[in-house]
């Protein structure tokens, strides 16, 4: 008897171990934040990184670079722009998307492919901007 007691206060106490770093990085809510790197919110800040190809962005939507925490829209054919990918509200990462606008899967704010400016949910900030510079077919920070 006593050594089943042990034996769940031991799975106990390795339940709260594995779930203790888990709670501590969601909202509370029960949504997910990320870190937002360096205090301008733009993530790593790797100058001459490439980003992504061209072809990876559709026109009138948007691609999220999950590593560097970075997304690039291209509003126009061949006009592209680069945003921080951490969302202003809460700091979860916006969404790949094709349907004219940088989408926050968390609580469904929505920010312009022009400016990251926010265009409804509950965001009231803009992404921030990163400079960028398109080589050919590559997309790099600047
Ligand atoms: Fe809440 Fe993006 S974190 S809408």
């Amino acid at each position: 008897m006593a050594s089943i007691n042990r034996r769940r206060a031991l799975a106990g106490s390795a339940a709260l171990a594995v779930c203790a770093p888990v709670l501590a990085a969601c909202g509370s809510d029960g949504s997910t934040a990320v870190d937002s790197g360096p205090s301008d919110g733009s993530g790593a800040s790797d100058s001459g990184e490439t980003l992504a190809s061209a072809a990876d962005v559709p026109v009138g939507g948007c691609f999220v670079v999950q590593d560097a925490k970075v997304v690039v829209t291209q509003p126009t054919e061949g006009d592209f722009k680069a945003f921080t990918a951490v969302c202003t509200h809460q700091g979860c990462l916006v969404e790949t998307s094709t349907e004219g606008d940088i989408p926050c899967p968390c609580h469904s704010s929505k920010f312009s492919l022009e400016d990251g400016s926010p265009v409804s949910g509950p965001a009231t900030s803009a992404l921030a901007p990163v400079e960028i510079t398109v080589d050919g077919d590559s997309i790099l920070r600047a």
